[in-house]
């Protein structure tokens, strides 16, 4: 039944595994961020709050993403099962670095998957996680430029307050 089942889509069982885990890291970078967004929230950085309510819609994007291309090539997407998500950081800048590992651990990922695809002479697949590798060029690079805030200003005085009124105003350019 198991190889009957494969005969409908040229996914290998290991890609879509691969894939459906990555659409659980996205959904759960997603809920990290949102629990990013409520400690910021909570302690007066109301522009960081925005900022990470803002990241946490676009990595569920990418989760749908994924979803929807294992589904669109037959196979099957699963709805993801998010836990262990931290709600408490131990400080303002503590959530930046966080959300760098974050996005390094993503970029890490996403790089083990392109290796597989390769290996697997899987090119649909491989070709459909360039779009998330570029992706990621943008992603640290914000995440980066955000957490030097933090020595570029620094954090004494109104320094916190000033890193939140820059956080929304880095752009990425290529
Ligand atoms: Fe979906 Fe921020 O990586």
């Amino acid at each position: 039944m198991k190889d009957l089942l494969r005969l409908r889509t040229s996914l290998t069982e290991e890609i879509e595994t691969l894939l459906n885990e990555q659409i659980k890291v996205e959904a759960h970078s997603s809920s990290v961020y949102l629990a990013m967004s409520s400690w910021c929230n909570r302690n007066g950085f109301d522009n960081s709050a925005d900022y990470f309510q803002k990241q946490s819609g676009e990595e569920r994007e990418h989760m749908l993403k994924l979803f929807g291309f294992i589904n669109d090539m037959g196979g099957r997407a699963i709805s993801p099962e998010v836990t262990n998500i931290p709600q408490e950081f131990e400080s303002f800048r503590a959530v930046f670095e966080t959300a760098l590992q974050q996005e390094i651990y993503v970029t890490q990922q996403f790089n083990r998957i392109a290796d597989r695809c390769f290996k697997a002479k899987d090119f649909m697949s491989f070709q459909f996680i360039q779009w998330f590798l570029k992706e990621q060029i943008e992603e640290e690079y914000i995440a980066r430029r955000a957490l030097e805030l933090f020595d570029v200003i620094g954090e004494e005085g109104t320094g916190r307050w000033e890193i939140d009124k820059q956080v929304p105003k880095i752009k990425y350019e290529n």
